[in-house]
């Protein structure tokens, strides 16, 4: 790790350090604690809740239970462009699967993983409430409509460059 990210770990841990002080005393302080880590490191990887667990005295496996539970936590950092495939059914009916699996091909990832370049995050996602372009996918706040799998290459290409 260079001097660089070593610092900003330690700027990290120092904010959340903070947050555990406001809530050490509390009553459940687990569930504000692993929001506050997972928007300060983006993720919870195993030595954030190892951190948690000494600091609020909770088992890790206790902690580990919880982040895997709930979905909007992450154990692995979610890619730079978040991409969703709108699964909702006007979209289904109108071939969302095909363009989830086109992107799944192209990216060589599955719905909830991330690429090893570490660009994309793909999910399959609730109706995004723009069924009159269904098909579509968001790439974090752009929103494509009416797309056949052909498409994909050409969007994907984007981002990457
Ligand atoms: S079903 Fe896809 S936007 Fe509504």
């Amino acid at each position: 790790m260079s001097a660089v990210t070593l610092k900003q770990n330690e700027e990290k841990f120092s904010k959340l350090q903070l947050v555990i002080d406001q809530w050490k005393d509390k009553e459940g302080p687990l569930m504000p604690v692993l929001q506050a880590a997972q928007d300060i490191f983006g993720c919870l990887s195993l030595d954030v809740q190892k951190y948690i667990s000494k600091e609020l005295d909770i088992p890790v496996s206790e902690i580990y239970g919880v982040v895997t539970f709930y979905s909007q936590f992450t154990l692995k950092p979610k890619g730079k462009y978040k991409i969703g495939v709108c699964m909702g059914t006007a979209c289904y009916v109108k071939g969302s699967q095909a363009i989830l699996d086109e992107i799944s091909k192209e990216l060589n990832i599955k719905s909830g993983e991330t690429s090893e370049d570490g660009l994309f995050t793909l999910d399959a996602t609730r109706c995004l409430g723009a069924c009159g372009l269904a098909p579509i996918i968001m790439i974090n706040d752009d929103v494509y409509g009416r797309l056949s799998p052909g498409d994909i290459k050409e969007i994907i290409k984007k981002y990457k460059d």
